[in-house]
């Protein structure tokens, strides 16, 4: 993990191996952004002018390079578009700061230490360029570089690793709101970076019990409670999603449960992740093309992990529970057929008609085991439909709710930390397409409108009287296109952020 550091070193005497400005589009032309004054002197004040004769647009995460001149100690200056100017009074959107952040960092790959020289006028500034510069610093790389390993390949062969070291310049060290904002970013960049690797991790290596293994020995470090249901005490227990759906494959299913508790504490939230290790559709089998990318489909169940850990290190006073349903959903002689009935946890019986709808299911037993224990509200984070995914696109979460002040708070807090979300519907008109002749319902509906149907779903196994939200992330979770900002190929870490907001407005008792 990249280290940060805050720096009140002059932009002309930190050695490092870049060093980052911002460059915006002014009224009249380019312009280096605040925080630059030092390294635009190193060029005899003509850096806006240079980067102009380079092509520079200052278009929003444009990369420009060019070689430092002999007043400053760093080989490469590095210049990141950050769009509009903004008025004389007003600061840039942190949003804007942490993409170019991210991509500068991304530039910077297999370079070691990287200084920022971005415009930080407050503690929000701070956090958004540290954050954004973490993000863009991932890579995943643990299964690559083999041939190096084998001694066959040449010297320079196995991937690009991440910067080691991000110093921020012109963030105070000894100011206790920026030095706060800095180690809240840290850790939530982790977190989110954490969220990445599980997601990224094959299906083959990061198994049902082997995610329960990680989550377990994560979260005690952390000082984090944890119980894991294994196969026979989820038969025991009576867990016939969750059983109906990890019964198909060698891999057998857990229940993981994470309890971090503050002695302060006046509020409890319950954090619900889909962890489909793999979705191969079960007997309802995927056809090729729609399953090369469904070891993502844990992408809920890392995010609620992630989170709770987060929380656990941000030492923040709220109580958190953390659920990961983990199944890996495979089609063999023992599967769950479309046809078969399943009782729940709940006690409500389910006929599975497309065995392919799993992830309902296995979330259906977790938010009524969650529901148990009372909380003050239940968030559901779930690679739940392709439908979600037709409607929003693949950059944004929708979130549904049996609440609608809640589904509101959950879309400001999202926006508030650069997460795109948008409200949706449960209506209720849909839910009795969901009937069924055979038992108390089916886990399937109309295809219209799939994503509000399978909320409609979860919202039968929500304890009664108990706020819930649920965010179908099946678009932003896994991002298939070109990196940009700091979001890279493969697992983004998606609703980390978002759910440790909400739990930090929790704790401060600032919902909204
Ligand atoms: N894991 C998928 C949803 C998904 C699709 C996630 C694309 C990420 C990207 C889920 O289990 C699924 O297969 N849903 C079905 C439900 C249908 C059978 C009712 C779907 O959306 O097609
Ligand atoms: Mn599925
Ligand atoms: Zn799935």
């Amino acid at each position: 993990m990249t280290a940060l550091t805050l720096s009140t070193a002059g932009a002309a005497t930190l050695r490092a191996d870049a060093l980052v400005v911002g460059v915006a589009k002014g009224p009249k032309g380019l312009v280096v952004a605040q925080g630059a004054e030092a390294v635009d002197k190193a060029y005899d004040g003509k850096l806006a002018a240079v980067l102009d004769a380079l092509g520079a647009s200052g278009a929003e995460g444009e990369i420009t390079k060019l070689a430092a001149p002999a007043g400053l100690k760093v080989p490469v200056v590095l210049a990141v578009g950050l769009g509009s100017a903004p008025e004389d009074d007003e600061s840039f959107d942190e949003e804007v700061l942490r993409r170019a952040a991210g991509a500068a960092a991304r530039a910077l790959h297999g370079r070691k230490k990287a200084a920022f020289a971005l415009p930080l006028d407050d503690a929000s500034a701070v956090t958004a360029v540290a954050e954004g510069a973490l993000l863009g610093a991932y890579a995943f790389t643990a299964y690559q570089g083999g041939e190096k390993k084998s001694g066959n390949g040449d010297k320079n062969a196995g991937p690009k690793q991440p910067l080691a070291e991000v110093a921020l310049l012109g963030a105070k060290p000894r100011d206790k709101e920026h030095k706060a904002a800095a180690e809240r970013a840290s850790v939530v960049a982790t977190e989110v970076n954490v969220a990445r690797d599980l997601v990224n991790t094959p299906p083959n290596d990061l198994t049902p019990e082997a995610f329960a293994a990680v989550a377990s020995a994560t979260a005690k470090e952390n000082g984090v409670k944890v119980q894991i249901l294994d196969e026979k005490a989820l038969v025991k227990g009576g867990y016939g999603g969750i059983m109906g759906v990890g019964k198909g494959s060698e891999n057998p299913p857990r229940l993981v449960k994470l309890s971090y508790t503050h002695p302060k504490a006046e509020k409890t939230l319950a954090f619900v992740g889909k962890g489909i290790t793999y979705d191969s559709g079960g007997i309802s089998l995927k056809p090729a093309g729609h399953n090369e990318t469904m070891k993502c489909d844990m992408a809920g169940a890392a995010a609620v992990f992630a989170s709770v850990v987060a929380v656990a290190k941000l030492g923040l006073r709220v109580n958190v529970t953390g659920w990961l349903a983990l199944a890996e959903n495979m089609p063999s002689g023992s599967a769950t057929r479309p046809g078969d009935v399943l009782r729940m946890y709940s006690g409500k019986t389910v006929e599975v008609l497309n065995t392919d709808a799993e992830g309902r299911l296995v979330l259906g037993d977790a938010l009524t085991k969650a529901s148990e224990d009372n909380p003050d509200a239940i968030v559901d984070v779930a690679t739940l439909t392709g439908a979600m995914v037709l409607a929003l696109g693949d950059r944004t979460f929708g979130v549904m709710a049996n609440d609608d002040a809640f589904r509101t708070s959950l879309h400001e807090i999202a926006e508030e930390v650069g997460e795109a979300s948008w409200p949706m519907p449960l209506p209720e008109e849909l839910r009795k397409t969901m009937d069924s002749p055979t038992a108390d319902m089916a886990n399937m509906g109309v295809r219209m409108g799939g994503g509000l149907v399978a909320g409609l779903f979860l919202r039968e196994f929500v304890g009664e009287g108990i706020t819930w939200a649920h965010l179908d992330i099946a678009g932003p979770a896994f991002h298939e296109g070109a990196p940009y900002g700091y979001t890279p190929k493969g697992g983004t870490g998606s609703a980390v952020r978002t759910l440790v907001r909400l739990a930090e407005r929790t704790a401060t008792g600032d919902l909204g």
